[in-house]
């Protein structure tokens, strides 16, 4: 096997490339405008690092950067148009100052019937690069500044061949208390509807000691919410099992929350169950999707479990850990999906009892086995089926707040609310509201006062 992590040597040499950058880039700004998953933030975050490591200043607004970089998501089909009509934002600007710069990375920029659209139709962006190019940034800065032409920093081989790990490049995070973490990367899973496997690559993880490494420097700066990342965190394997990672990592002093994101039901173990009842750390949330309800359509999706086999690790959760909040993801309208076959998600969404549903109306994705599957499901049926679910969760998720009425949670503050108003984030991840102005990244206990179906309120005790 090839050794996936890049040399320390290489690393070193990216960073004397950013460093002799300093006197070119220096007064200039960069902006990264980031689409998609919390991997793409934490992406995004890695791509400011290297771009300020190269001396830029780092802005959140565009028009007055002279390095801009689009980092692109590729899930669904509105996630790619919206990145697309971004691209396309910069066309004037790029017409009257032909010095900006323009890239586009992340997953969209790994698929090369994209790519060539984006050659063909976008002219004015400069360069392009994939989801395992983040440690040869600086080199690629250095490129984008001198080139005549446009360029790529593309790994094009199959499936099973690409993917890297680097440690040791910088991170720009945006958050003074919450961070997250990758464990590891890429997907070995190839459910038919999903384009991930083919965008980030095969599964790979970074070694215990690196993140241990990661989480405990986080900790001792007062970050106070970490989420561990991952496609898939359950396959994690770079040293133990992921039940053991994330206990590890809630294992430093002082009091802060330690979250994950996502698991696959299929390999979502009884001792990482164990784990989040036992380790007051690990937050008191579980985000598992089940995709669909129905054992058929579970089949055709490729996910490796029956309905059966879902309900039981739910109710499992459930019953280990009362206070858990359980939430999923949901496509509607996959090919072939019947009245029956949505019948039977609407039915485990009841008996499960989520306190969040993320619902999604299938969308084809290019190279996929599903795209190429017969019975696509016209697009009002899946709308008619995205109410329908949209709905019932309202009335279930607003049950199940209701109980909260009267108790104590302990809050992380986020500050204020657009309307100014004093929230922050129980450990179930609920989203609480309260009397008094609390600072940004400190906790505070909230007696519970009303209830809706996605937001809490309360006084401060
Ligand atoms: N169409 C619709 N939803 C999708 N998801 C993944 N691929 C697709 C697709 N092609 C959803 C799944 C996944 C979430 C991140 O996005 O529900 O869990
Ligand atoms: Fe996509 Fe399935 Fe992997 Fe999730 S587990 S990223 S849905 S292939």
């Amino acid at each position: 096997m090839n050794d996936i992590f890049i040399p320390h040597s290489e690393i070193e040499r990216q960073y004397e490339i950013a460093y002799s950058l300093a006197s070119e880039t220096k007064g200039k700004k960069a902006c990264v405008i980031t689409f998609g998953c919390q991997q793409n933030e934490n992406d995004g975050e890695r791509i400011m690092g290297a771009l300020a490591l190269c001396g830029y200043e780092i802005t959140q607004n565009p028009d007055e950067a002279q390095m801009i970089i689009i980092n692109t998501c590729a899930i669904r089909e509105h996630a790619e148009i919206r990145a697309l009509s971004e691209a396309g934002q910069f066309k004037g600007r790029k017409e009257r100052d032909r010095s900006i710069k323009i890239g586009l990375c992340g997953c969209m920029a790994q698929q090369s019937h994209r790519r060539e659209q984006i050659y063909k139709s976008y002219p004015y962006v400069d360069f392009v690069f994939g989801t395992d190019m983040h440690h040869r940034l600086p080199e690629i800065i250095k490129t984008a500044l001198s080139a005549k032409k446009r360029f790529s920093f593309i790994t094009d081989k199959p499936h099973n061949e690409f993917g890297v790990i680097s440690e040791g490049m910088p991170v720009r995070r945006e958050n003074s208390y919450k961070a997250w973490v990758p464990v590891m990367y890429g997907c070995n899973n190839f459910c038919t509807y999903c384009v991930v496997p083919f965008a980030r690559g095969h599964e790979r993880s970074r070694r215990r000691e690196d993140v241990l490494a990661e989480v405990k420097g986080l900790v001792e700066q007062g970050y106070k919410d970490i989420t561990l990342l991952g496609q898939n965190v359950n396959s994690y394997n770079g040293g133990c099992d992921f039940a053991t990672l994330l206990n590890d990592c809630a294992s430093f002093g002082g009091e802060y929350r330690v979250r994950f994101m996502t698991s696959h039901p299929k390999d979502a173990s009884h001792e990482l169950i164990d784990v989040i009842r036992d380790n007051e750390r690990v937050a008191k949330h579980f985000h598992l999707p089940v995709q669909s309800g129905s054992t058929r359509v579970l089949k055709l999706m490729n996910r490796k479990y029956t309905r059966e086999q879902y309900l039981e690790k739910a109710f499992e959760i459930k019953e280990k850990i009362p206070e858990i909040s359980l939430t999923t993801d949901i496509i509607c309208g996959f090919p072939t999906e019947t009245d029956e076959d949505f019948a039977d998600t609407m039915s485990l969404v009841k008996q499960v009892g989520f306190d969040m549903i993320y619902t999604f109306i299938y969308s084809p994705r290019v190279g996929t086995v599903a795209a190429k599957m017969e019975g696509q499901i016209p697009k009002d049926v899946s709308n008619a089926r995205f109410k329908a679910l949209s709905d019932m969760e309202n009335d279930i998720a607003q049950s199940l707040n209701d109980k909260f009425i009267g108790r104590t949670l302990r809050v992380l503050s986020d500050g204020f609310n657009k309307n100014g108003i004093p929230v922050g984030r129980s450990t179930q991840n609920k989203i609480v509201t309260f009397d008094k102005a609390i600072p940004a990244g400190e906790f505070a206990d909230v007696l519970i006062e009303t209830a809706g179906a996605y937001v809490l309120g309360g006084k401060i005790k």
